[in-house]
């Protein structure tokens, strides 16, 4: 086969790094009172002292919000209607290394978050016992995992901080988070407007020059094989509002992260500040066996009449040929886009060696609007005063070896 046949590594890695029994064990029911004995055996005649260990100060600072189990949904949260992070789900934003958990607990968390700190609070002993607890809670940590580094094992991690230029002499991104997949995919987000910036094939992330309020410089390991607008792209979501295309702002609202679903919600706004559509952003990886490729979909429902959605998918850009996908109808969209439309199928660029395919599936409000330099879709979310909605998908495979063989085999997985 040919060089971007690679082996599908991470699948196969993810399904063997089995998820620890002890890792998503059911709770155990609370301590009893003290000087109950309980099965653990006491060595010394102490027993009348309480057992002051993990659990025990996890069962008195922690789980009002967290849980007993860890599931984030404590009495506290539930009262005000929030979830706390969910143990079980791993991926914390800030590390899950001992360390990491520590410092966490030691600072709370930086922004609007709840979660308090307990520096003041805690001894740095209980601090100790309640991260070896917390850590039972949570899905198995990667032991070679030490210091700063961030691994992925079987459900999505996420990490935010400042990133570095994706590409020399692009600007850094003080407000960034990383999505990174079991599959080996790390999508690359700014989070201040809600790009994304690059995706990477490799391990996950570095995190370097640690301050006690998160924020250290976050370091993506794997290769960008994929980078959008140099790695400072334009607004992705843009508004055609009587005949103008204005750049929509992007704020983020939820970041999700679970075995199923991986992605961010946002809102955009328009230029006068008024929210134009609430989004839902997702990404998945493929389980082709190509390095590669993947999907993002857009679930997108309007805000405000008038609001038309134009998306840049990101693919591909600039100076490329392109080789597959001028459609067969022409239609105009009012008196904007004196280009070709279609409602799905597959756009194919060159550039350099490598092809760029997307596979553009949309409902049927949406039309695929491919222009000189970009595939974006055009997306009414108002018809008239009706509101539509749309749910869009665009899948990107980047090859050396193009054929429509390739497609068409790859179009009935995606199909899947
Ligand atoms: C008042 C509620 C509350 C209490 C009490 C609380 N937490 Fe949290 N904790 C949260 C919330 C909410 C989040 C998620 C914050 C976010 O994602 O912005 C969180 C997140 C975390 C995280 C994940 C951080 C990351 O990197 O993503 C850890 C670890 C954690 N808490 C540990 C603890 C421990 C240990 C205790 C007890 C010593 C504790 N929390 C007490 C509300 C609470």
């Amino acid at each position: 086969m040919n060089a971007v046949y690679r082996t599908w590594p991470s699948l196969l890695s993810a399904a063997l790094c089995a998820f620890g029994a002890w890792a998503c064990e059911s709770p155990k029911p609370p301590p009893e009172p003290a000087a109950q004995p309980t099965e653990v055996v006491m060595l010394s005649d102490d027993e009348e002292e309480p057992v002051h260990d993990g659990r025990w100060v996890y069962e008195g600072n922690c789980a009002g919000c967290h849980n007993e189990n860890g599931d984030g949904q404590g009495p506290t949260m539930l009262a005000l209607g929030l979830k706390a992070r969910s143990f079980a789900q791993g991926g914390f934003a800030f590390g899950n290394t001992r360390e990491a958990i520590f410092r966490t607990i030691s600072a709370g968390m930086p922004g609007s978050s709840v979660m308090p700190s307990f520096k003041a609070t805690l001894t740095d002993d209980e601090r100790w016992l309640v991260v070896d607890y917390v850590l039972t809670l949570c899905p198995r940590v990667d032991e070679k995992a030490s210091g700063t580094a961030l691994t992925v094992r079987d459900r999505p991690q996420i990490a935010r901080g400042l990133l570095p230029a994706v590409v020399d002499g692009q600007p850094e991104w003080p407000r960034g988070i990383l999505i990174g997949t079991p599959e080996g995919l790390t999508f690359e987000y700014r989070t201040d407007d809600v790009r994304l910036l690059a995706v990477r094939q490799g391990d996950f992330a570095d995190r370097t020059d640690w301050n006690e309020r998160g924020g250290g410089e976050l370091v993506p390991l794997g290769k960008a094989f994929f980078t959008i607008g140099g790695g400072n792209p334009d607004a992705p979501i843009s508004i055609l509002r009587t005949g103008t295309i204005r750049p929509g702002r992007a704020q983020l609202r939820a970041t999700i992260a679970t075995k199923d679903e991986v992605g961010l919600d946002y809102d955009i706004y328009d230029s006068s500040d008024k929210r134009a559509a609430i989004v839902k952003e997702r990404v998945r990886v493929e389980a082709l066996p190509l390095g590669g490729v993947f999907t993002r979909s857009w679930e997108i429902r309007g805000d405000r009449e008038a609001n038309n959605l134009i998306i840049d998918v990101g693919a591909p850009a600039g100076d490329c040929e392109w080789v597959r996908g001028v459609p067969e109808t022409w239609q105009q969209i009012g008196q904007l886009f004196r280009t070709p439309v279609r409602q799905d199928g597959w756009i194919v660029a060159k550039r350099g060696d490598v092809f760029e395919c997307v596979h553009v599936a949309a409902d049927k409000n949406t039309w695929l609007v491919k222009d000189s330099n970009s595939v974006r879709l055009y997306v009414p979310v108002f018809a008239g005063a009706e509101h539509v909605g749309a749910k869009v998908s665009a899948t990107i495979v980047m090859t050396t070896d193009w054929s429509e063989e390739l497609l068409a085999e790859l179009g009935k997985e995606i199909a899947r």
